[in-house]
């Protein structure tokens, strides 16, 4: 080590605890340098003196996790990362890998999916995007920050089962890219701040999952700062005036001891050190141009065709009329940027790219085709007349903005805008060929409307290369390969939570495991659109599965998709595995593994995903760790979760000793 704890006095190694200001590190008299941490996850904000400096804006994450494509998942990372070199910065403050609990979260946006698996996997190759470019991430938040509502001072109580299955997973399966730090939440757990939490920082973070990078609180996460050290907490963001005269307090009380504030004191000159180490990695790649470009092309992967009745798209030919009807933001003169480019709050990214508009970015990419593309007259809101009676095809392309969905509160509806839906439902009226792209952060209710229009196109929130990536799939220069990262719900009174919201005080995680499509298929609820849906412009048909066993609980599944169209395409495979009979409530089916593959028209391709004990335990409360009980379990492999083409039971039939393990690792 090049930087030892005893060259330190105790006053320095007390201001090395606490930020030196709103996004530093402090450098303890100037013998270390400060460290810039800045927000993440969509692009960087750099914010000194009140200046926030234009930045490119990438897709969100919530849009990202459409995408199943851990690919992409590094590429955006890296490009973020790219700019973070340029700008200096040292540390992004991403990703957020929060469980969707409820579509009302005001930060979805910012997350990526119900199902752990998923979260988990796009977390961690996010990571490793940013972490290859030698700049670091801040994995948050740690945990159960699952609203926005009350975050401050609501306490999340959940059991351990639940805590394991559903909460943990992503952040455990993300720690595998060693992130260098760990960002707690601001939310209680079980009564106790996450930030003062020993169990939950410590012992779990800590000693099971091995984290050894340093712990950052939320910005003024922390209550108490003795306390934070005490359970593990390394660092207190951002600077606190009192933070020194608590630890020193504490220390002459006896509470704490010197020893302790050296651990915590050792991870902050591990953290400097290994960013010094990064410096060779710490170069820029990328224009801002191709920033841009790469900006455009992992959005275009992201966009999910919901509905594409009678083939509705591509759009071929004929006329279309193109109007943006966008959220109406009062005063009505507001100039709000359409399509949105995200969420609010930290995440918000102030790029000085101004969007471009669909319909010149649809009709450049259909030139060649005999199309005539317009812009339907005003802006908000488009006249019915002005939309057209007479176009062949209306593209009506509708949202949220951040005004809607923001980090500090949650949603009131999963419904558009009143005068957004009436728009959609008279143009329906008079015109049978509407398709509605839909911007957004979260699920949507389009019950009012869906119904009515024979396209249904969810674009997300995409960053600033929104209108070029949504017009590549419109216009068929690109096939549509998302898919839903969340269920898309028939209406609030359907999801796990309802509109409650906690008492102020207290939220139950009364639901337990039963989590996104977890409670969906095991309450056996129709959904508008499930966990796992996307169309394409291709046609894909899955063939001949074969289950290997390869070890006590390792299996080996391998099944054919062709895609048996004559466009060229991408399918997202899934794996999902069901236990019929066991002792504990399990979910109906469980995410275990995906894959994203290209195939040219009339190609076909062997897949192989494995599987290990952690696929088929359940967290035993009674045996206090993982636990894999024998009998039968069926393998599913589908196109979604309500669409599984191929399936089959295997029995696993382990001696007893060996059924509970805590050892058993994703
Ligand atoms: C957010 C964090 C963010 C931090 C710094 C907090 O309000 O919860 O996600 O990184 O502010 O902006």
């Amino acid at each position: 080590m090049k930087y030892n704890v005893k060259d330190f006095t105790l006053e320095e190694k007390l201001a090395l605890l606490v930020g030196k200001n709103h996004w530093q590190t402090d450098s303890a008299n100037g013998k270390l340098p400060e460290l810039l941490l800045c927000d993440g996850p969509h692009g960087v904000r750099k914010c000194i003196n009140g200046k926030t400096e234009s930045a490119t804006a990438m897709p969100n994450l919530s849009a990202l996790a459409n995408s199943w494509d851990e690919t992409l998942a590094f590429a955006c990372g890296e490009t973020i990362a790219d700019e973070c070199v340029e700008m200096d910065v040292d540390i992004l403050l991403a990703p957020g890998v929060n469980i969707k609990r409820t579509p009302l979260c005001g930060r979805n946006f910012e997350y990526f999916s119900e199902d752990p698996l998923l979260a988990g996997y796009m977390g961690k190759a996010y990571i490793e995007g940013v972490q290859s470019k030698g700049v670091g991430t801040s994995l948050k938040h740690f945990a159960l920050n699952n609203r926005e509502y009350h975050r401050l001072v609501q306490s999340s109580e959940v059991d351990e089962r639940t805590f394991r299955e559903i909460y943990a997973p992503a952040f455990e399966i993300a720690l595998q890219a060693k992130p260098t730090t760990v960002m707690c939440s601001y939310n209680l757990v079980n009564g106790v701040y996450a930030s003062e939490n020993e169990k939950l920082l410590r012992k779990t973070l800590r000693e099971e999952f091995g984290f050894e990078g340093v712990i950052v609180s939320d910005w003024s996460a922390v209550r108490n700062s003795a306390k934070a050290a005490k359970a593990s907490l390394d660092l207190r963001m951002p600077c606190f005036v009192n933070a020194v005269s608590e630890l020193k307090n504490a220390l002459e009380e006896g509470w704490l001891t010197e020893e302790e504030v050296d651990k915590r004191v050792e991870k902050i000159l591990e953290l400097v050190e290994k960013r010094e180490k990064a410096d060779k990695k710490r170069t820029v790649s990328f224009t801002k141009d191709e920033r841009h470009e790469r900006a455009v092309g992992i959005a275009r992967e992201c966009i999910v065709l919901l509905k594409n009745t009678d083939n509705i798209l591509p759009i071929q030919g004929g006329s279309v009329v193109v109007a943006d009807a966008p959220h109406p933001v009062p005063p009505a003169d507001t100039p709000f940027a359409f399509p949105p480019m995200g969420g609010g709050g930290s995440a918000y990214v102030a790029t000085d790219f101004s969007p471009r508009p669909l319909h010149t970015e649809l009709a450049q990419r259909l030139q060649d085709k005999p199309v005539t593309v317009s812009e339907a007259s005003h802006r908000w809101c488009p006249s019915v007349e002005s939309v057209g009676y007479k176009a062949d095809t209306v593209v009506l392309a509708v949202g949220t903005n951040k005004t809607v969905e923001s980090e500090n509160f949650d949603r009131a509806t999963l419904r558009l805008h009143p005068a957004q839906e009436e728009m959609i439902l008279n143009v329906a009226k008079v015109n049978p060929n509407v398709v509605v792209v839909v911007y957004a952060g979260s699920a949507i209710d389009m019950r009012a409307w869906a119904d009515k229009v024979k396209g249904i196109v969810f674009a997300g929130y995409l960053g600033e290369g929104a209108s070029e990536a949504v017009a590549d799939v419109l216009s068929g220069k690109y096939a549509p390969c998302g898919k839903l990262s969340e269920t898309f719900p028939l209406c609030l009174e359907d999801t796990p939570t309802g509109s409650s919201c906690g008492n102020g005080y207290v939220e139950r995680y009364d639901e337990g495991v039963f989590v996104g499509y977890r409670w969906y298929d095991s309450k056996k609820k129709d959904v508008l659109f499930p966990f796992g849906h996307g169309l394409s412009y291709a046609e894909f048909e899955y063939s001949d599965l074969k289950i290997e066993k390869k070890g006590e609980t390792d299996y080996e599944v391998s099944f054919t998709v062709k895609n048996v169209s004559n466009v060229d395409g991408k399918e997202i495979s899934q794996l999902y595995i069901r236990d019929p009979f066991s002792s504990v409530v399990r979910p109906e089916k469980e995410l275990k593994g995906f894959t994203k593959t290209a195939l040219k028209a009339g190609e076909s391709k062997r897949i192989t995903l494995a599987l290990n004990a952690r696929s088929f335990a359940f967290y035993s409360t009674s045996f206090d760790t993982w636990y894999v009980e024998n009998g039968e379990f069926e393998i599913l492999v589908g196109a979604s979760s309500r669409d599984i083409r191929l399936s089959e039971t295997i029995e696993i039939d382990l001696p007893m000793p060996t059924q509970a393990a805590r050892a058993f690792k994703y």
